[in-house]
């Protein structure tokens, strides 16, 4: 929900001229080969790439949205030294998505967000059928600690329409809902039900993949700390995954206080909030295929 992006796709052209290397001998440390299928969508950010190359047409990500009217992807994305995570060993760094009082998209006063949109994404696009794995890795940067009293959504896949989100990586306490579990990552279905939930870990990589099977409505979630391989925390649940659309990956902070949470609600002043991602692509997981 909530996007509602003019058009998506006007970086399109060019981005494969401005593409990075991507690991074929120009890095010091050969690749550790951790992904095996074939990868539909890449956001893994080579090790030295600046701010600035997120600004205009690039091979990553979309230049133009998701992000604060008068921000730059250069001011928004900040590039942490910690240990890369398991998905970008071998030539790749984490990228951190921060938020501000700036951080106002379009007239949403309510929200404030930053999300990355894969370049080559797009709303009736490869994202959106067959059987297709996103994978990301989180990390919590303490200098901008999220404020869990607020609902955070931070990887999500959107309905071409802007009707719902039918898979949602959110933390914080969600708005009319117990606080019981502020503290935890929850992976929900387009309804709001939970489909799978872990503590949030203030010092390690957290690593996450979904399966969509768009076929046949089905997801599959698998998880992991730091280096170690995924493994299936749920397999085969049932969820609607139609109407087709797009990934989104960063933060959406919404409002306390308010019924309408896109327009109005209480959001503090001075925000400096931070998400650190890795690892950040989907790949083809026809046959069975997905990278642990
Ligand atoms: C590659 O990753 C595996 C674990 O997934 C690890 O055991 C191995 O040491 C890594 N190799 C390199 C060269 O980083
Ligand atoms: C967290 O959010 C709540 C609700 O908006 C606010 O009252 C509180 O001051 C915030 N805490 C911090 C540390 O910013």
């Amino acid at each position: 929900m909530y996007t509602q992006t003019l058009l998506t796709s006007i970086a399109f052209v060019g981005a494969a001229l401005a593409a990075p290397s991507r690991g074929h001998g120009h890095h010091s440390k050969a690749p550790n080969v951790t992904i095996k299928c074939p990868v539909v969508f890449d956001g893994r950010v080579p090790t030295g790439t600046a701010a600035t190359f997120f600004d205009t047409s690039n091979a990553l990500f979309n230049p133009d949205y998701v992000k604060g009217n008068n921000l730059k992807w250069s001011d928004i994305l900040k590039f942490p030294s910690v240990d890369a995570s398991r998905f970008d060993a071998g030539g790749y760094q984490a990228v951190e998505v921060t938020i501000s009082d700036k951080s106002i998209f379009q007239q949403q006063n309510g929200f404030r967000r930053a999300g990355l949109q894969f370049i080559q994404d797009s709303p009736q696009g490869p994202g959106t059928n067959g059987v297709k794995t996103l994978h990301w890795s989180v990390k919590q940067d303490p200098q901008r600690a999220l404020n869990l009293t607020h609902e955070y959504l931070n990887v999500w896949h959107e309905a071409a329409d802007y009707s719902a989100d039918q898979i949602q990586f959110q933390t914080g306490q969600i708005i009319g809902k117990s606080a019981s579990d502020k503290n935890n990552f929850k992976i929900l279905d387009r309804n709001g039900k939970s489909l799978y939930s872990v503590a949030m870990d203030m010092k390690n990589w957290q690593n996450f993949a979904v399966t969509l099977d768009y076929s046949k409505n089905q997801v599959t979630i698998y998880y992991s700390v730091n280096n170690d391989p995924l493994k299936a925390v749920k397999t085969g649940l049932s969820a609607d995954l139609s109407g087709q659309g797009q990934f989104q990956l960063g933060i959406l902070k919404k409002p306390t206080g308010t019924n309408d949470v896109v327009n109005s609600g209480y959001q503090e002043k001075n925000l400096n909030e931070g998400q650190i991602y890795g690892g950040l692509f989907v790949e083809d997981s026809a046959n069975g295929c997905v990278s642990l």
